[in-house]
């Protein structure tokens, strides 16, 4: 009794404990309709379960009606999200925060801007962090709480809504798990 039962916590903890994390604020992307007819009901009804859950997890239910990319943005579609587009200027400050439910498995994390059209980042990241989360930080901890900067080098390459967003990325190495949040929005002339 007892042996099986160390087996079993012994499988528990080989399995791993899943780590957890999405942006709070701004108002990242969330699900739609859109969505699921891209990305397919299963996926979608995975991701959503736990809006803060890896992408992995996710990928698992990816069926014949999976036609999105849920590594870019979670697979959330701007079209379910045009109301939350955020128009910026040039050198505005945004204020990041992080809801850190779980952060287990250490990784690196990154803020970037990346191309909607072709899923690549543009110009450097705005933020990155090569331990994340990092605990030791602060107070106000730096891992969760931050702000970024949008640079005027952004100024053509994201002049209209749908063509950027801000991309919150962690990786969670030991376990290889990836956890995305996006915000969309678009530079002031
Ligand atoms: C930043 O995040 C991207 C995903 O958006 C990832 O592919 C890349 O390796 C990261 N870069 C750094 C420097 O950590
Ligand atoms: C942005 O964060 C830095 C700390 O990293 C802080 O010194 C600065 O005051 C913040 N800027 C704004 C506008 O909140």
């Amino acid at each position: 009794m007892r042996a099986a039962l160390a087996t079993a916590l012994g499988l528990l903890s080989a399995a791993g404990v899943a780590d957890h994390a999405v942006v709070e604020t701004p108002t990242p992307r969330r699900t739609g309709p859109v969505q699921r007819d891209r990305c397919g009901a299963a996926l979608t009804a995975q991701l959503e379960k736990d809006v803060a859950s890896p992408i992995e997890d996710a990928m698992k239910k990816a069926d014949e009606a999976y036609k999105c990319n849920a590594y870019l943005c979670r697979g959330y579609q701007l079209e379910d999200n045009l109301e939350g587009v955020q128009t910026v200027k040039a050198g505005d400050v945004l204020d990041f925060q992080i809801d850190l439910i779980a952060g287990h498995h250490p990784g690196y994390a990154n803020v970037s801007v990346v191309d909607l059209a072709t899923n690549q980042v543009i110009g450097e990241p705005l933020r990155s962090w090569a331990d994340w989360p990092d605990s030791t930080s602060g107070p106000p901890r730096n891992d969760i709480d931050f702000n970024i900067t949008l640079p005027d080098s952004l100024r053509s390459a994201c002049d209209v809504a749908g063509k950027c967003a801000i991309q919150w990325y962690w990786w969670a190495s030991k376990n290889r798990q990836t956890y995305e949040s996006c915000v969309d929005f678009y530079l002031e002339q």
